[in-house]
Parts: C-alpha cells; structure tokens; sequence
C-alpha cells in the first residue's frame, strides 16, 4: 500500500508559498530591516539638521529644525531603521495646501526604495490634516528626486529659470510639482 506521504508533496519540500517569504526576508535583510516612518521631535533637531546638511549645498542648522518641530503648521516625519534616523520630511500647511520643503535620505541609504515609504506615508498625514494640494519645487535635473515625485502622482505645473544658485556660481533650474490629493 502507498503511505499517504507519497500522494502528496512533502512538508520538506519548499512550497511556493515558503520561497515567497523567503524572498521577503532576503529583500528586508537588504534592505536593512524594516523602516518605520514617525513624527520627529525636538530631540531629533541635531540628527535631521546633519541630514540635511549632507543633502543640500545649503544646509539647514539644528536651530531651524527647533524651529519647525515647534511650529503647528509644519509637520516634520523622520525615518527610521532601527535606532537609527536615516532620512526625513518637511511640509509647511496652510489652510487645505502645503509645500514640501525638503525630502532626505542619508546618503549611505539611497537608491533602495525608502524615500517612496517616507514620502507616502508623510503624504497620507498632510492628508489626515485636510491638505487637499501639495506642491514643491524640485531642481530640474535631480533625477532621483524627479522620480520620486512623479511616481508618487506629482505633475510639473511650472518652472522657473536659474532658481537655485551654487556655490560655484552655477544656477539650476526648478520645476514646481503638484499633487491634489483626493478624498473617497
Ligand atoms: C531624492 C532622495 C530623497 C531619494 O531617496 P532614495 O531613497 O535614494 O530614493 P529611492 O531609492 O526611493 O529611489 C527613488 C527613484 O529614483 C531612482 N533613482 C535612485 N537613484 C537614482 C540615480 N542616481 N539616478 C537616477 N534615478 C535614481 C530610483 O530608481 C527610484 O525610481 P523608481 O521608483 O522609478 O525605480 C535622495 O536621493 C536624497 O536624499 N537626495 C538629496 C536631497 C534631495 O535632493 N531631496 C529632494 C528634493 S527636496
């Protein structure tokens, strides 16, 4: 008589299922585990200010991030994976609009995907707080950036010319983005 084993797949064998999960702890280990997005607080001033100021050719110190953790009409989001803060979002609301300031991620940490978990999540707050357009102006040929906006369901309403100046003396181009958020 044939034992029932061998009418079925053996609990060993990996099941579709097994190398799905698989697959999701090898992209997590990758990735460096699992990034949280939360309000920053005053205490994160000192960490976001060496964020951007490893981001931008012009950076925003610790007490301009004491600032805007401290005023009801900017939300601020840091990322975090592990103890670790590795990027954050700005946004300044007024009345159903807001600007987004500033979008970074620590340099070591790029191109793997975080900005898109960050950016969505600080969008679904702006939201919760009756922000209905979002807009933001971005450097022409930031490509990274330019990506992220557009995935997440920006469109370039306008641009303006030699808006950000280097300190080489080199100015760049801005384009302005927009993002209406719907209601359902
Ligand atoms: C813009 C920034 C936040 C993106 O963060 P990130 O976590 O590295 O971005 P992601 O890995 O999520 O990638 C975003 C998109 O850019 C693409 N991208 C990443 N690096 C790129 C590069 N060097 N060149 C072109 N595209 C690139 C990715 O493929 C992705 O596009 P996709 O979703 O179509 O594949 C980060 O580069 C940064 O902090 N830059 C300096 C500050 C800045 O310019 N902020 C934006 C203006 S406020």
């Amino acid at each position: 008589m044939q034992s029932r084993q061998h009418g079925r797949r053996s609990q060993l064998e990996p099941q579709p299922h097994d190398a799905k999960l698989m697959m999701g702890w090898l992209s997590e280990w990758w990735r460096g585990g699992t990034a949280a997005v939360e309000p920053a607080s005053a205490r994160d001033a000192a960490r976001l200010a060496q964020l951007h100021g490893a981001s931008f050719a012009r950076g925003w110190g610790e007490g301009e991030f004491e600032i805007m953790l401290s005023e009801r009409n900017t939300l601020v989001h840091r990322l975090r994976l592990g103890r670790e803060t590795i990027g954050f979002a700005v946004s300044r609301i007024g009345a159903d609009e807001a600007e987004i300031l500033s979008v970074a991620v620590d340099p070591a940490y790029r191109g793997r995907g975080f900005s898109r978990t960050l950016l969505m999540t600080h969008l679904g707050h702006l939201a919760a707080r009756g922000v209905r357009t979002i807009f933001l102006e971005v450097e022409e040929n930031n490509q990274p950036a330019r990506r992220l906006y557009d995935r997440a369901g920006f469109v370039v309403v306008g641009r303006r010319e030699r808006y950000y100046k280097q300190a080489n003396g080199e100015q760049l181009n801005a384009v302005l983005m927009r993002r209406d958020l719907s209601y359902h």
